[in-house]
């Protein structure tokens, strides 16, 4: 059986993996502060759930070994104001070494990072590759790409397999990202808010395929000491998303965020060759389950006022 420590577990991706590796047979722990998680996310009693900074990973006693790290846990907004960066840096960057120190002295065979596709940068209108040019635009990306340099060097030194995972845009139950923000508002009858004019074009990947591949790391060797795009390598507009959610509901355009990303598409050709992988679940297929699971969660999610979004817009775009 695989003992598997999933930090930020409580979290969208790692409370649904969790479950899923649970159910294949993992002896699964989590580590999540909630600060973002949601204990409820998890309620599977068979998962050991520690409540706790992944900064203090070293002191916690009674912790046990483990085969594999998926390391989840991370501040991972892209629009925070100037004095949320030093909390960036704390859990992305501290909190990672902290991590792989764990991983070291605890002799762990693998470790596994959520990195993002924001690492590109401006990608022309191309399908990335794992080794297009990165040029992270902003505090978030850049703490990934950092975080992908520490990890590539420090897993070497310490002779840990690593697999580094790009994830492209994440959706399923326990989002609170832009698919779930705009199923929220079409629920609760609020107009839809758009950043830009809504043409930048994004790859969705639902969090079920996401687990799949996370397992195919986990049980074979195919992923050691790889990078990997994980996406489903199809464009939609954020525009056309709102029309798949909502056709006739109102929208609103707000100002662009400074620094955000055109175009983001992945090329999944190594992932797929590789590890024998490719996602199977078509985007309005997972929309719909995502809906039906969480109906309730989304008719009742806090969203913020136009107002407040346009406040933090200006302070953000202004610093830029
Ligand atoms: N969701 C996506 O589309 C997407 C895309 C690219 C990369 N990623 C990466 O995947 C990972 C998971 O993303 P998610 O969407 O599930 O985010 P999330 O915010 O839902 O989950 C992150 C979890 O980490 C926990 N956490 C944060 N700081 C912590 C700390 N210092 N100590 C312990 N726990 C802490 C939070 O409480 C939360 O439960 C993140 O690293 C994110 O950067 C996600």
């Amino acid at each position: 059986m695989e003992r598997v420590l999933i930090t930020g577990g409580a979290g969208f991706i790692g409370s649904n993996l969790s479950n899923f590796l649970d159910k294949k047979n993992c002896k699964v722990t989590i580590i999540d502060d909630l600060s973002i998680g949601r204990k409820k996310n998890v309620q599977n009693k068979k998962i050991n759930f520690i409540v706790s900074n992944i900064k203090n990973i070293n002191e916690l006693k009674k912790i046990g070994n483990f085969d594999t790290i998926v390391h989840l846990a991370a501040k991972a907004e892209i629009l925070i104001p100037k004095k949320d960066e030093k909390k960036y840096f704390e859990t992305n960057i501290e909190g990672l070494q902290q991590v792989l120190n764990f991983a070291s002295q605890k002799k762990v065979k693998k470790f596994i990072f959520a990195s993002s596709a924001s690492i590109y940068g401006d990608t022309k209108n191309v399908k990335v590759r794992e080794n297009f040019v990165q040029n992270p635009k902003h505090y978030y990306a850049y703490t990934k790409y950092i975080g992908e340099k520490m990890i590539e060097k420090y897993c070497k030194n310490n002779d840990i397999n690593f697999s580094i995972l790009r994830f492209f845009n994440v959706y399923g139950p326990n989002s609170t990202a832009v698919v779930a923000r705009f199923v929220a508002q079409h629920l609760q009858n609020k107009p839809i808010t758009i950043y830009g004019n809504g043409l930048q074009k994004r790859d969705f990947i639902h969090v079920n395929d996401l687990n799949r591949v996370i397992l195919k790391i986990i049980n074979t060797s195919k992923g050691n000491n790889q990078i990997f795009n994980i996406g489903s390598g199809i464009a939609k507009r954020i525009l056309d998303l709102k029309n798949i959610i909502a056709k006739n509901h109102k929208h609103i355009l707000l100002e662009k965020r400074s620094d955000d990303i055109e175009i983001s598409i992945a090329n999944i050709y190594k992932v797929k060759k590789k590890l024998n992988w490719k996602p199977i679940i078509t985007f309005q297929k997972g929309l719909n389950e995502m809906i039906k699971l969480d109906r309730y969660k989304l008719q009742n999610m806090r969203l913020p006022t136009i107002n407040s979004q346009k406040k933090l817009l200006k302070k953000f775009n202004k610093l830029k």
